[in-house]
Order: C-alpha cells, then sequence, then structure tokens
C-alpha cells in the first residue's frame, strides 16, 4: 500500500520504517527541513536503538523516502497516517492546530477515496473534529474515511513494540476502513481489536493512565514503606505475582516522566473535565507524582544537610534508560530543585547529556560515571540505566568526600552498601 505518514518525529519516523520493513511504499513528510535533510543523507535525527538500520534498509529498497512537502506526499498515497505533535496547552488540554492542518492539506488534494488515520494521541472525538473538517473544506464529494489507530511504542523499544505489539486497536466507523487497517496490519500477529472511533481515542488514554496510576500507586506505598520499616520492592513482588496484578510498572523512583505519560494525564483529567467528569483519581496520580521529586530531593537534604555549596554527583539525566530524551524528566527536574537550592551539580548520563545541557543551560557534566563523583558530598542515582547497577564500590567510596549515595531508583541492596561502608538512602526501602 502507499502510505503518507505526516510529521516523522519520535512517532512518525518508527511508524514510516516499519511500515516500510512490512513491504509498503512510504513517505514521510515533515515542515522541519533540516530533519528531512538529514533523513534524506542517511542521518536520524533521534537515537533509538535498531531504527538506524531499518531506515537505511527501507530507504536502499525504495521503500521510503522523506520530503519536507505533506501535501505532494497526501497526494500520492491510499493511506495518510497523522502523526504529528499535540503538544500540552498550558491548561493541560492538547494543543490540535498541527492536526487541523494535516486534516485541510488531505481535503484539498483528496482526488479519490482516501483512509486518514489519526495516531499521535488525541482526545476523544478528535476523529468525528477530523472528518468534519475533512467534509468541510472538500471541494468535491469524494469518499473518505477517518480512523483512529493509537501507538503504545515505548521509547527505547520502539521498534520491537511496533512489530510485536500487546494489541493493535483500530477505531473505525466504515467496513472499507477496518478492511485497509487489517491489510495494512496483515503480516503482524497480534490481537486485533475493532471498535468505534471514540472508544480507540479512549482506549489510548485510559492504557497510558491506568499506566502512571500504577507508578503513583507505588511511590505512595513506598512513602507508607518508610514509616513502617517495610521493603517496597518486596511488595512490588508479592502483589506482582497476582496475575491480576502483573509486576510491570510497580517500581518505586523519582516519578514517571517522559513526553507521554505527564501530558496524557493532564490532557485526560482536562478532557473529562470537558465531558462533565471529574477525575479526582488522575488528579492525585499527577500530585503523588509531583511530590515525590520532591522527596527525593528532601531525601537529599535528609542525607547531607542543607546542600547550598554542597557539591552532588548525579547518574542519570533522561526520563528513563536507553533514550537521550530528557523532555519532563525527573532526573532534570530535581536537578533543577537542587540546584535552586544553591547545590553544586556534576552530572553524567549515557546519551542524555547533550538534551539536558540545551534545556539546563550552564549544567556541569562529567565524561563518566566517576568524573561527576571527584569530591562530592554524595552520589545520587537518578535514572536506571543498566551501567549504573554495577559500579566499583571501593573506587566510589574513594572517590566521594562522604560515603553518602542516595539511590532513587534502587538499584542497589542495602545491606551490601551498607557492609561497603555507605550511608545509602533509596526508596521505600
Ligand atoms: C509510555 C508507554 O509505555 C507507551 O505505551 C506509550 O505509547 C508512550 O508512553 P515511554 O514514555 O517511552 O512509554 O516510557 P515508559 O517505559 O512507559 O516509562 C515512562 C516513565 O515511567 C519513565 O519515567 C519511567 O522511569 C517511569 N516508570 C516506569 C517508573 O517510574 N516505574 C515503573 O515501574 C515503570
Amino acid at each position: 500500500m502507499k502510505i503518507a505518514v505526516i510529521g516523522v518525529g519520535y512517532v512518525g519516523l518508527v511508524t514510516s520504517a516499519c511500515f516500510a520493513k512490512l513491504g509498503h511504499t512510504v513517505i514521510g513528510a515533515d515542515n522541519d527541513k533540516n530533519k528531512i535533510a538529514k533523513l534524506n543523507a542517511g542521518g536520524i535525527p533521534i537515537f533509538e536503538p535498531g531504527l538506524e538500520e531499518i531506515v537505511s534498509d527501507g530507504v536502499k529498497h525504495g521503500r521510503l523516502t522523506f520530503t519536507s512537502n505533506a501535501k505532494e506526499a497526501i497526494k500520492k498515497s491510499d493511506v495518510v497516517f497523522i502523526c504529528v505533535g499535540t503538544p500540552p496547552r498550558p491548561d493541560g488540554s492538547a494543543d490540535l492546530s498541527s492536526v487541523e492542518k494535516v486534516a485541510k492539506w488531505a481535503a484539498e488534494v483528496m482526488t479519490s477515496y482516501k483512509l486518514i488515520i489519526e495516531k499521535s494521541t488525541v482526545p476523544v472525538k478528535t476523529g468525528e473534529w477530523v472528518k468534519h473538517t475533512i467534509r468541510k473544506n472538500i471541494k468535491r464529494n469524494i469518499p473518505f474515511d477517518v480512523a483512529s489507530n493509537p501507538e503504545f511504542l515505548r521509547e527505547g523499544t520502539a521498534i520491537y513494540d511496533f512489530l510485536n505489539p500487546d494489541r493493535i486497536v483500530f477505531g473505525v466507523d466504515s467496513e472499507k476502513a477496518k478492511k485497509v487497517l487489517l491489510e495494512l496490519y496483515k503480516d503482524i500477529d497480534a490481537p486485533k481489536l475493532v471498535t468505534n472511533i471514540n472508544t480507540a481515542e479512549l482506549i489510548k488514554h485510559a492504557s497510558n493512565s491506568f499506566l502512571s496510576m500504577k507508578i503513583s500507586f507505588i511511590n505512595a506505598i513506598s512513602r507508607i514503606c518508610e514509616k513502617a520499616g517495610a521493603d517496597v520492592t518486596k511488595i512490588a513482588e508479592g502483589m506482582g505475582y497476582d496475575k491480576r496484578i502483573a509486576r510491570a510498572f510497580l517500581n518505586a523512583g523519582p516519578g514517571f516522566g517522559g513526553f507521554c505519560f505527564p501530558k496524557d494525564v493532564s490532557a485526560f483529567i482536562h478532557i473529562a473535565d470537558q465531558l462533565g467528569y471529574d477525575f479526582h483519581l488522575l488528579k492525585s496520580v499527577e500530585r503523588v507524582n509531583e511530590e515525590q521529586k520532591m522527596f527525593v530531593v528532601e531525601k537529599v537534604v535528609a542525607a547531607i544537610g542543607a546542600v547550598r555549596g554542597k557539591k552532588i554527583g548525579v547518574l542519570g539525566l533522561a526520563f528513563k534508560p536507553n533514550t537521550d530524551d530528557t523532555r519532563f524528566s525527573p532526573a532534570l527536574e530535581i536537578v533543577k530543585m537542587l540546584l535552586k537550592q544553591g547545590a553544586e551539580i556534576s552530572a553524567y548520563d549515557p546519551e542524555g547529556m547533550e538534551n539536558a545541557r540545551k534545556s539546563l543551560k550552564g549544567l556541569k557534566t562529567g565524561s563518566d560515571e566517576y568524573a561527576v563523583m571527584k569530591r562530592a558530598d554524595a552520589l545520587l542515582i537518578l535514572t536506571d540505566w543498566e551501567e549504573f547497577r554495577n559500579l566499583d564500590l571501593p573506587r566510589i567510596k574513594k572517590l566521594l568526600k562522604k560515603p553518602v549515595v542516595v539511590d532513587a531508583r534502587n538499584l542497589y541492596d542495602p545491606a551490601k552498601m551498607k557492609k561497603a561502608g555507605f550511608k545509602y538512602y533509596s526508596i521505600g526501602r
């Protein structure tokens, strides 16, 4: 099939490359000319394991091309995926102006049937609005359909997630749209759930909010654990054996971040509000998440006293491992809070330092894990990178001014750390 993917940011680029891998002909379009030039020259603008290989494979076999002319891409395709950004407005609602633009372009260039599919995370009823926008702007009576096909990709494992999903959701209101979607994904073996468009849109927000709720739940439990002398990791294990609960997303830490969860939770609260429901459960999820970051800062203060003038070595800036993404990263927000209180920070992250320095001008970074620990009053671990799990403890002890470690990701065994001579603080243990 001939596919246009409008918006080759994170979701769009992964979608383009994976559909090309599945044998379709894909044109990725974006109004960022630099990005398109980079892609056409064989480079990729983001860090995502495995992405470069499948992009270059698609380009080499002529199944994947990139353009900055979105209208042209739409014109040449049977299927159009809307993958443009839907960034949060100050009140938490999603800004849909880019989606509207694509709908208008589609209306303008359509000469025969096209299926317009929203993949970007959008508020419920956006599909209806896209349909209405196209109908209002289309010149002739050309048949078209709108569908919702939300993505559930995780950064760091996006290619795997696309090709091996737990489920694929199709929100459609015609048999034809359903047929096209089933054909597009025919080589992917996964449960395919067909619903109406509003339901599909809500599945995405409900899923991300539920996962966020699991994280805030275990973070709240971690606070109780500290007061009760219990171990949150064992509680997660004990709960996780129950198949109805499952162990995933029960790791206590500095709170959830990234470009999806915080934005989607806040958008869902707003959507519910607009529909006349006060989603107070989700408001608490958000509140627990904000408190958790402050709680990590308080932990540092409890460990070394007021931080003004103290040197803190920080490991981790990305919002999670295997990504360079620092958007809405709890690590970066905690670093900002510590800097505001007068701490001297030196930070290291395997991939996230460049982005962190862009959003936090003047941030001091080190060349490796150990460089940031030299003469520091404490070591603070904020992201659960695999390489932070097996550090050389005697070396850390020698480098630090005082042997204090605050581990906001529970990477180390408290008993072992104590035995190694550290004053060790973690979350909920
Ligand atoms: C998420 C969803 O998982 C994905 O389905 C959706 O399409 C986009 O949003 P992503 O943002 O890439 O993906 O990251 P994810 O792995 O879900 O982690 C999100 C945040 O939650 C990270 O900050 C992570 O550190 C945190 N987290 C996750 C926890 O604090 N504890 C956990 O147990 C799991």
